[in-house]
Order: structure tokens, then C-alpha cells, then sequence
């Protein structure tokens, strides 16, 4: 078993910028197959501290290869910043960070249009991180669009006429102000090919030929599993593919070079953003979460909303990604509570239901049905041994792995890498094969 996808499970920000860059050192590369500067990162170790948005995990471990997929709509302004602030940190991408000509560009436009729409949309907006991922998408999937590869090419101007008179009548339908002016991108798309290129690649062969060398590839997904365009709760998602399925058309990977899927799942729920949230906590219990799990976003510094675990939510996750262990974060933010929900099931219109409503008038009428565990009411920040977890942990523990179906295999308990604790005899263990060992060795 080689080439695994990670998964949030959740509608983001499940710490899987932490869980990619702990299971780095069994992996020759770390492939991003969607999404773009919406997402933010989080990885700490010792003192340092990353936030990444559109390089993988995976740049902070020197000799790993790092790709961003064809799935991916990349900005490159935001991509050239993060570049220069790696250098300003001391990491070196030189000779292995892999860009695909196939991937499509994010434009000045699509920021000003996802800007532009937000605001008509006034108390229905979606919440966007407003980086301009949505028109990026919409621009790819109605042809419009511009692959990195492209942004050097004769027929560019050409297509730009076409893509700037369309983007400025519909800022002016929607009282928005003028686009960025043609000129000004064609100029800025001449600039990017310039950096760009020693960087851009077919990665799809690329990564063709790793895994014919038998090289153990690591797919980071992006936002979550309720995010996913097709999976998540429509209209209030990004616009790609989140689930493991993305892996495969974001990248160029066959399905049957996957071997297994993980997923990293909050011990409680967060959102950002609009949209239906069953397990929404508003009052205190919303507010210790949001300022002992430090809830802001990594990208747009927005308060997350937080909730209790969504178990239903969470096995819906669990059979979209065919997830074969659960790396469960945050644990340590509900050391204090006295008691902790946990949602198995809703209730839509009267009646219980345990499965996610696929419509979204039934999700947003959907009311959480709990079963109440004790809390443990003692610190476990920094536990890196599952036997030293206060035994209400451990039940709490078994409870999501029942409920959800999966084995937890490994519990964080912090932010930092060090702050791990992986189940030595786990699926997870199984699954990542010898390599793994070196990692769960280290970790004592
Ligand atoms: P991602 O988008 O899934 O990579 O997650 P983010 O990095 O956006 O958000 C997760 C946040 O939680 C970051 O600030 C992490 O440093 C932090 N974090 C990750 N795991 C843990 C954990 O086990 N405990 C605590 N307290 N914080 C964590
Ligand atoms: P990571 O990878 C949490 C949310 C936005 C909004 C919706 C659509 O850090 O987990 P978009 O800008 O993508 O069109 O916004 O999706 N969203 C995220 N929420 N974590 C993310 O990424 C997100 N990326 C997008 O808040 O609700
Ligand atoms: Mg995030």
C-alpha cells in the first residue's frame, strides 16, 4: 500500500496541514489535487510556524517532492508570495516542487467577480474566502479559462479580449467596478509565464513515472468533505472535488494506483462561511470552543462557527472517501467540558434520520439528535502515548469509531507535530505499510 489521499471530513480546517506533514517522512511526494489559495494550512513544529495555501504540506521536508495538480486553480501572485515567504523562512523548494502546465490560472477577475457576486447576494451570500476560486472554476468548466501552460501562448490576447468583455459586462449588471484592465492582465500573464516556467510540468507523466518506480505518493485534499461541489452541502460549498475521487481527475492518477484514503476529522465541528450547521453551538459552549481551538481562519482570519461532532456528517465523509482510518485532531479543545454532545442522527419534518438529507431545504430544517458522554475534565494537550488519554477520552474515542465506522488511528492533541499519539497496532499503521513504522518509531 503506497499511494494514499487525505480527507477532511468535515466542512474544513480539520488540521490537515498538521496530519500531511507528520506522515511526510513515509512519502517521496505530496500532490494537492484541488482548490486553490481558499484553503489555508496550519504546521507547526518546535518554534516554527507555517500557514500554506497552495504548495503542499509536504515543502517543509526537505527531499520531498511537492505537485500541484491539474485540479488546481492557482494564483500566481498568491503562489510567488508564499514562495518568497518559504525562502525568507529558509526552506528550499529548488529541484522539487512540481507545477502543472494543465493547471488553470486565477485571474484578477475572478477575485473581482466572487467579490462582486458576494455582495448582490447580501444576506444569502455564501461566504466565500473571496479569492476568486468559483469564477476560476466556472471559467475552466465553460472553456474560458487559461492553463499555466497557456499563459505564454499566441492565441492568449485573443482570449482574453473575449473573457475581459464578458467579466466587465457582468460587473456592470452588477454595480460593481470596472475590471482590471486588459492590458494590465496581459502584462501580468507575460510576467507569471516568466516565473513560472522553470516550474511548470506534464506532472500527470511525472507522476505516472513515480509510481511506475514504485514511489509512495501522498494526495493532500483541500477544504472537506462537505465542501465537495458534487458531495458537500450545495449551494454552501467551494468548487471543486474535495472528496478522494478528486485525487484521480486532479492529478491524472489512476484509481487503481490509490491504495487507501484517510481522514482527519475534528473532535467537534467547525464552519466557515454560510450554510446550514445542524450541531451550531451559539452561546457559551460555541465560544470556549472557538477560543480554546483558536478558531480563525488561516486565511481569511474570519471566526469560525462551532459546533458538537456531526457523527452523521462524519460517516457520510467516511463512505464518499472510502476512509480506512481516522487521524482525530483537537481532542485537547474539549478537555475542559463537563459534558460533550455528540450528533448520531438528525430529525427532518418529525422524523429520525441517519443519513445527510440530500436536499437543501431538508439539511436546513434537520435537527441534531444527541447522545450526551461525560467529559474527561483533565488536560491531554501534548499527549503523544493513547494509554495515558483519562479513561472518558478513550470512551469517547471508541464511541466516534463505532458510531462513524472507522478506526481512529491516530489522536492529536496540539498543534504541533511533536503533540501525536499514533496506535501502534492500527489500520493506519497497516496501511502506510514499513515506511510508516519510521514515523510511529519515532514518535515512541
Ligand atoms: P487545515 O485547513 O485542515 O489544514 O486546518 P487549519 O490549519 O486551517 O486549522 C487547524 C488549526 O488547528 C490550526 O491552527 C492548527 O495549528 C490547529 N491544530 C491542529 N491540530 C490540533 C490539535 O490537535 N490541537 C489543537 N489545539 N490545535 C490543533
Ligand atoms: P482548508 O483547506 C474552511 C469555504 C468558504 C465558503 C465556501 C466557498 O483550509 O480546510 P470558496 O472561496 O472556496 O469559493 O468558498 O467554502 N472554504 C473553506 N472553509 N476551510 C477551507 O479550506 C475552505 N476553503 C473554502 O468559507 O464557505
Ligand atoms: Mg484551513
Amino acid at each position: 500500500m503506497a499511494n494514499v489521499i487525505i480527507v477532511g471530513m468535515q466542512w474544513g480546517d480539520e488540521g490537515k496541514g498538521k496530519i500531511v506533514d507528520l506522515l511526510c517522512p513515509a512519502f517521496d511526494a505530496v500532490v494537492r489535487y484541488q482548490g486553490g489559495h481558499n484553503a489555508g494550512h496550519t504546521v507547526k513544529f518546535a518554534d516554527r510556524h507555517f500557514s500554506l495555501h497552495l504548495i503542499p504540506s509536504g515543502i517543509l521536508h526537505p527531499g520531498t517532492h511537492c505537485v500541484l495538480g491539474n485540479g488546481m486553480v492557482v494564483s500566481p501572485p498568491a503562489f510567488f508570495g508564499e514562495l518568497d515567504r518559504l525562502a525568507e523562512a529558509g526552506v528550499d523548494p529548488a529541484g522539487r516542487l512540481f507545477v502543472s502546465t494543465r493547471a488553470h490560472a486565477l485571474l484578477p477577475w475572478h477575485a473581482e467577480l466572487d467579490q462582486a457576486r458576494e455582495e448582490a447576494r447580501g444576506d444569502k451570500a455564501i461566504g466565500t474566502t473571496s479569492r476568486g476560486i468559483g469564477p476560476a472554476y466556472e471559467g475552466k468548466v465553460s472553456r474560458y479559462g487559461v492553463r499555466l501552460g497557456d499563459l505564454a501562448s499566441d492565441a492568449l490576447a485573443e482570449r482574453l479580449k473575449t473573457e475581459h468583455r464578458r467579466v466587465k459586462v457582468e460587473l456592470d449588471s452588477l454595480g460593481a467596478a470596472e475590471p482590471t484592465s486588459l492590458d494590465e492582465v496581459l502584462a501580468l500573464c507575460g510576467e507569471w509565464a516568466e516565473r513560472l516556467k522553470p516550474l511548470l510540468h506534464d506532472t500527470e507523466v511525472l507522476l505516472s513515472q513515480w509510481i511506475e518506480d514504485g514511489a509512495p505518493l501522498l494526495f493532500e485534499g483541500a477544504q472537506g468533505a462537505l465542501l465537495d461541489i458534487d458531495h458537500g452541502t450545495y449551494p454552501f460549498v467551494t468548487s471543486s472535488n474535495s472528496t478522494a475521487g478528486g485525487a484521480c481527475t486532479g492529478t491524472g492518477v489512476p484509481p487503481t494506483a490509490i491504495d487507501g484514503s484517510v481522514g482527519v476529522l475534528k473532535a467537534y465541528t467547525t464552519r466557515v462561511g454560510g450554510g446550514p450547521f445542524p450541531t451550531e453551538l451559539e452561546g457559551e459552549t460555541g465560544e470556549y470552543l472557538r477560543d480554546r481551538g483558536n478558531e480563525f481562519g488561516t486565511t481569511t482570519g474570519r471566526p469560525r462557527r462551532c459546533g458538537w461532532l456531526d457523527v452523521v456528517a462524519a460517516r457520510y465523509a467516511r463512505r464518499l472517501n472510502g476512509t480506512g482510518a481516522i487521524a482525530l485532531t483537537k481532542l485537547d479543545v474539549l478537555d475542559e467540558l463537563e459534558e460533550i454532545k455528540v450528533c448520531t442522527a438528525y430529525e427532518v419534518d418529525g422524523r429520525a434520520t441517519e443519513t445527510m438529507p440530500s436536499d437543501l431545504g431538508g439539511f436546513a430544517r434537520a435537527e441534531p439528535i444527541y447522545e450526551t458522554v461525560p467529559g474527561w475534565e483533565r488536560d491531554t494537550a501534548g499527549i503523544t502515548d493513547l494509554a495515558q488519554l483519562p479513561a472518558n477520552a478513550r470512551e469517547y474515542i471508541r464511541l466516534i469509531e463505532d458510531l462513524v465506522g472507522a478506526p481512529v488511528d491516530l489522536v492529536s492533541s496540539g498543534p504541533r507535530r511533536e503533540e501525536t499519539a499514533v496506535r501502534q497496532d492500527g489500520v493506519l499503521h497497516g496501511l502506510l505499510g514499513e515506511r510508516f513504522g519510521r514515523v510511529v518509531g519515532k514518535r515512541g
